[in-house]
């Protein structure tokens, strides 16, 4: 099998807090494979800036510790990396849209200077190469009239625009991979379908790969390839985005999809949804994990007593779907049982 361009493995992110640790990350385990795009969902607070933070390790806060994993960037352990080396992959071989990017735009620099100081950081570039560079950029994003926009200040530009030259810093230097962390959300619904095409087709004439944390099972359906889903810091369900929203196995991605009535339309061709997720009953857990058992035991509405006691196990159905849940487990073991005594 090919390596991976991306495997993080059993990845732990704590953070200390007044109420204890808070395992924000806690055991998360996915690939993204040369020129892939995974979808991240789970409602607010399940880990998904935590884990693209921790990828680049951006946390930030002193509080924030990576307490065990791996993360396998092209073979190699980033969490192994220097400092120094990791300010080179970041914007370089791996660069983020960070939720609420906009604001990172910094309003005093034009659109051009902007793009140019990323070029030149990562690339040593001269400042002729580094200006025919950004306005390239700036046309990968498909912004009208680029030459005069090089020249712009964030606050003349249109919000989808603004969100154009953020994916046009992050793209400048031809990062393998993406994070995406919620790139459309501040979007109205038409501008958002744009960005999500140009994502699209940069992955396609580009081969970027794309980690796209969404709250959108729309965007998913639309784009990725694989699924992952959180619940409080761990991956509960991922497999084939056509077999994870065809037959969801976890009871939480199955309450997330019950969430999406219009999915159906989106599959027919029907145009894009933009339906959000989570009318499920309750709210997410702090991750504090101060007992075993399942974390969304208090809201599954197939909960039995030894989803309170013991951590679930992972369950496979079909081709590299799997579920982390007791019922599924019971099911599955069900079934083999029935198979044994046909075969017996
Ligand atoms: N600096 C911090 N200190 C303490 N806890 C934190 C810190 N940053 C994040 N957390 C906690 O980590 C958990 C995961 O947060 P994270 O931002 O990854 O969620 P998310 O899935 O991206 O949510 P959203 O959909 O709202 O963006 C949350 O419980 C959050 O409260
Ligand atoms: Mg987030």
């Amino acid at each position: 099998m090919t390596e991976p361009l991306l495997r993080v493995e059993n990845l732990q992110t704590h953070f200390a807090s007044e109420l204890g640790t808070i395992k924000a990350v806690d055991g998360v385990s996915f690939d993204i494979p040369r020129g892939g795009i995974l979808g991240m969902v789970g409602e607010s607070g399940s880990g998904k800036s935590v884990t693209g933070l921790s990828i680049l390790r951006l946390l930030g806060s002193r509080n924030a510790t990576i307490a065990g994993g791996r993360i396998l960037f092209r073979g190699e352990d980033l969490l192994t990396k220097s400092e120094a080396e990791m300010r080179a992959i970041r914007g370089g071989s791996i660069s983020m849209v960070f939720q609420n990017a906009m604001t990172s735009l910094d309003p005093f620099f034009r659109v051009g200077e902007q793009l140019v100081e990323v070029l030149r950081l990562h690339q040593g570039l001269s400042k002729k190469e580094a200006r025919e560079k950004a306005l390239n950029a700036l046309e990968l994003v498909r912004i009208p009239d680029p030459v005069a926009k090089l020249k712009s200040h964030p606050h003349q530009l249109s919000g989808g625009q603004r969100q154009r030259v953020v994916v046009a810093l992050a793209l400048a230097c031809e990062p393998d991979l993406l994070i995406a962390d919620e790139p459309t959300t501040a979007l109205d619904a038409t501008v958002q379908k744009q960005i999500i095409e140009l994502l699209q087709e940069i992955n396609q004439e580009l081969g970027t790969a794309i980690l796209m944390v969404t709250h959108d099972m729309g965007v998913v359906a639309h784009m990725c390839r694989t699924v992952a889903v959180m619940y409080a810091g761990r991956i509960v369900e991922h497999g084939d985005v056509a077999d994870v929203l065809r037959t969801p196995q976890h009871p939480y991605t199955r309450g997330l999809m019950a969430s999406v009535p219009r999915l159906r339309t989106e599959a027919a061709g029907e145009g894009h949804v933009r339906q959000r997720l989570y009318q499920i009953g309750g709210s997410a857990p702090l991750p504090l994990r101060l007992t075993d058992g399942c974390a969304f035991a208090p809201r599954c509405p197939e909960v039995g007593p030894e989803c309170w006691e013991v951590d679930p196990p992972t369950v496979a159905s079909g081709a590299g779907q799997e579920a982390v849940c007791h019922r599924r487990a019971e099911e599955k073991a069900e079934l083999t049982g029935v198979a044994q005594h046909v075969g017996a």
